[in-house]
């Protein structure tokens, strides 16, 4: 993978507040391996492929709606490469062709095999099977975190980026988080938006930051993925005001989040917050499916 070289737009999101807002487009990066997933994945794959292993394989696990499963695809069939995806649920295996994410991984050569919750659960065990049936092959984590993700990370900070007060990213796994923590400029405070449950996120991220520049915020509306009335009408609103649009899962809701922390005056006056639209609009359709089985209204796409 190349460091990009994809000018990628900061642009100011207007406030009635003496305050001032600003998105950086990371989702811009490339049209299906977008924003932060393309630098959790840039040292993984480059140290691998440095390593030159005869018949390269990438095996990564994920959910059915999961942007890293879509973004690992895009990159195997982008630079040749196999694929395996470990999917959460084997129910899929007799209707993942009804899912968009996983037709889409599938059309980009990647094969899949799926697995009951409780198996998934234990992705240890699984790895350890996996190691033994391609011991050439390179294992990634869910969600792309580990510490070559947490490095490649600092391609998301620049020159640029170093005039915010704050930077804030939404959170699954924490790997993003993590890089920002540790890249930031000393004086930079990090807000994460935890869109998982997970009360072990913190420990998880400070492991991995190695600096306590951070703070994480409950944004997760009860549970991972959960996608209520009220954040559908903050991404559609959000979309008409100011063109841009946000996924269900993670931006979506950290900005629902950051706007209502903005109206509450947790930020001093004259702050400069910077917050990172990572991606993840691949998930829109799948969500809109369940939606639409739910008879309720859609996420706006065009
Ligand atoms: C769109 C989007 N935003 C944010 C995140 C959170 O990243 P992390 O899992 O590194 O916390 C993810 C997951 O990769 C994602 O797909």
């Amino acid at each position: 993978m190349k460091i990009s070289t994809v000018p990628i737009p900061i642009i100011q999101i207007p406030l009635q507040k003496n305050i001032q807002l600003f998105l950086k487009r990371e989702d811009l990066i490339h049209p299906q391996i977008s924003g932060n997933k393309y630098w959790k994945l840039f040292y993984n794959i480059n140290s691998y492929l440095d390593q030159n292993p005869g018949n390269p394989v990438i095996i990564t696990f994920g959910g059915a709606f999961s942007n890293h499963i879509a973004a690992v695809a895009a990159l195997g069939k982008e630079y040749q490469l196999k694929t395996l995806g470990i999917i959460r649920g084997e129910e899929l295996q007799y209707k993942w062709q009804d899912n968009p994410t996983l037709k889409l991984a599938h059309q980009n050569g990647m094969d899949s095999r799926f697995v009951s919750r409780e198996e998934y659960r234990d992705k240890d065990f699984l790895t350890q099977i996996l190691e033994k049936e391609f011991p050439n092959a390179l294992i990634i984590p869910e969600g792309g975190t580990n510490e070559r993700a947490v490095e490649g990370v600092q391609f998301m900070l620049n020159e640029e980026t170093k005039s915010f007060d704050y930077l804030c990213t939404a959170v699954g796994t924490g790997g993003t988080i993590a890089g920002i923590s540790r890249f930031a400029a000393e004086n930079q405070k990090v807000l994460g938006f935890k869109v998982v449950d997970d009360q072990s996120l913190y420990d998880k991220v400070l492991k991995l930051s190695a600096k306590n520049n951070f703070e994480l915020v409950e944004a997760h509306d009860g549970k991972y993925g959960k996608i209520t009335n009220e954040n559908i009408r903050f991404i559609n609103d959000f979309k008409d005001k100011f063109g841009i649009q946000l996924d269900p899962i993670y931006t979506g809701k950290m900005l629902r989040k950051l706007f209502e922390m903005i109206e509450e005056n947790y930020f001093p006056e004259g702050s400069k917050i910077l917050a990172f639209h990572t991606g993840g609009l691949q998930g829109i359709s799948g969500a809109n499916e369940l939606l639409k089985k739910q008879n309720r209204d859609l996420i706006d796409i065009n």
